[in-house]
């Protein structure tokens, strides 16, 4: 046998180089390049280097495919089932990413208990918990005594050996970084070794037609440590948001090739687990002082999903002439945008001023739907007087002060109206299904053409 050659890997995008490199040539991280040794196999004749599922090794007629839709195995906690565009689809790898302690190994072994009680064994696996340690978390989390294997182990071998051997009905892997393969010599974690450990993975997830969970964690920079390699790999990708200091944990799919992404799942972490959020409107609103000044309520649309959230701003006098600008859960540059706006189009001056723009309960949204929204909070704290009560707002806003359609209008209405709001100030391109919508409800719609028209109807 050759002896290992080695080869420099960059731990960020995870293009290979034959020798040391400060500054990686593909991605341009410094000092990103680690040593890892690779041996060469030798290549079995014939050609059976990759696993394939099953014998269909061959290409088959489109036709000749029979589609008897196999169902998809629910969870046991809707909000995760919404998440993954309905249930969990039979063979396929589900990458669940987030911070440390955010709560991605209690919703999986909560998963596991429920997966195991209605559809079988399901075997856990964690290189960062002892079985002790998971049989706790367990018993707080209120398991019953469902057909559930832990194993604490981090060769990979060694977790595929059990599950030839238990022939679980679903995997777990917690987490992607801590397990190795003795295929590589890199230590666990470095980018070849998690790449490995995903592929070979999903190759048995596909031979076997179980699903297979693996915990990922992001690095300090919120992406998934050996991000790019990762997500081409498997299936599905979700990711925890939010914050720990807040006790509801928002999940959503970033990447889905069984369902719709952008889907929301909303999670509250209480003492005995993650439980479902029903209503996250009713959540998001909840501390919201109606008549603060500043404060404006704006119909996003997550996924499928209407949500109501509440944008806060605050607009002070700069002390230092030359005005600050930051945004949480909100694009900075978006932000910057709508500022320009109001002050040529709707004649707001806010040259000197800081302004600040928040989400209340950490939530992040990116849908020009909520553009509404922040103009009318930064007008609202700018002449502190508060939006009339029971006023939600949203449209997108154009570079010329109009404001323009957005999709779903129809729902958001009635999201509006459940949460007891009684007027919707909305786009005019949106009159005609705001009308249907508003027939039903006890609230008022006001389309308007312009930022200027919105800001009227928002305090007059
Ligand atoms: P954990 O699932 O260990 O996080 P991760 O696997 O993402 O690193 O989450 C642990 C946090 O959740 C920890 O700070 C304690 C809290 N927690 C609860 O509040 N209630 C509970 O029932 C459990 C099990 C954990
Ligand atoms: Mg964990």
């Amino acid at each position: 046998m050759k002896s290992p050659r080695a080869i420099f890997v960059c731990q960020e995008c995870g293009s290979q180089s034959p020798k040391w490199m400060g500054r990686c040539a593909d991605c341009g991280a410094w000092n990103s390049l680690v040593e890892e040794r690779v041996a060469e196999e030798p290549r079995p004749a014939g050609g059976q280097r990759y696993a394939t599922r099953g014998s269909e090794a061959g290409a088959r007629r489109y036709d000749e495919i029979e589609t008897a839709a196999r169902p998809r195995l629910t969870a046991g906690i809707d909000e995760f089932d919404r998440v993954l565009g309905g249930g969990i689809v039979p063979g396929s790898l589900v990458l669940l990413g987030g911070e440390p302690g955010i709560g991605k190994s209690t919703l999986l072994l909560q998963v596991a208990g429920r997966f195991a009680s209605s559809h079988g064994p399901v075997l856990y696996s964690s290189g960062e918990e002892s079985e002790h340690q998971l049989k706790l978390r367990g018993e707080r989390l209120g398991l019953d005594r469902p057909p559930l294997f832990l194993l604490a182990e981090t060769c990979l071998e060694r977790v595929l050996e059990e599950m030839e051997r238990l022939r679980p009905a679903l995997l777990i892997l917690d987490s992607v970084q801590t397990a190795f393969s003795m295929k590589l010599p890199s230590a666990p974690g470095s980018i070849g070794q998690v790449r490995e450990v995903a592929t070979q993975l999903l190759f048995a997830a596909k031979a076997r037609e179980v699903p297979v969970f693996l915990v990922g964690h992001v690095t300090k920079e919120g992406s998934l440590a050996g991000p790019k390699s990762l997500e081409h790999i498997v299936d599905t990708v979700l990711y925890f948001e939010g914050e720990r200091h807040h006790s509801h944990r928002v999940i959503r799919a970033v990447k889905n090739r069984f369902g719709a992404v952008s889907e929301l799942g909303v999670f509250e972490m209480t003492g005995h687990g993650l439980e479902p959020v029903q209503n996250p409107s009713a959540l998001f609103l909840a501390e919201r002082q109606a008549a603060a000044p500043g404060s404006s309520v704006v119909c996003c649309m997550e996924g499928s999903r209407p949500i109501l959230v509440e944008i806060q701003a605050l607009v002070s006098a700069s002390p230092y002439g030359s005005g600050r600008r930051t945004a949480i859960g909100i694009d900075q540059n978006r932000l910057a945008l709508l500022l320009a706006v109001l002050e040529k189009r709707a004649g707001l001056s806010l040259g000197g001023d800081d302004v600040y723009l928040n989400i209340a309960g950490g939530l992040s949204v990116d849908e020009p739907a909520a553009d509404l929204g922040v103009v009318t909070a930064v007008a609202s704290s700018l002449r502190n007087r508060p939006i009339l009560p029971g006023t939600a707002v949203f449209g997108e806003v154009g570079l010329g002060g109009e404001v323009r359609t957005v999709t779903q209008a129809a729902r958001r209405i009635r999201e509006a109206a459940q949460m007891g709001f009684t007027r919707c100030i909305l786009p005019g391109g949106n009159a005609g299904a705001a009308d249907e919508a508003a027939a039903h409800q006890a609230c008022e719609t006001i389309p308007v053409a312009t930022v200027s028209a919105a800001l009227d109807h928002a305090f007059a």
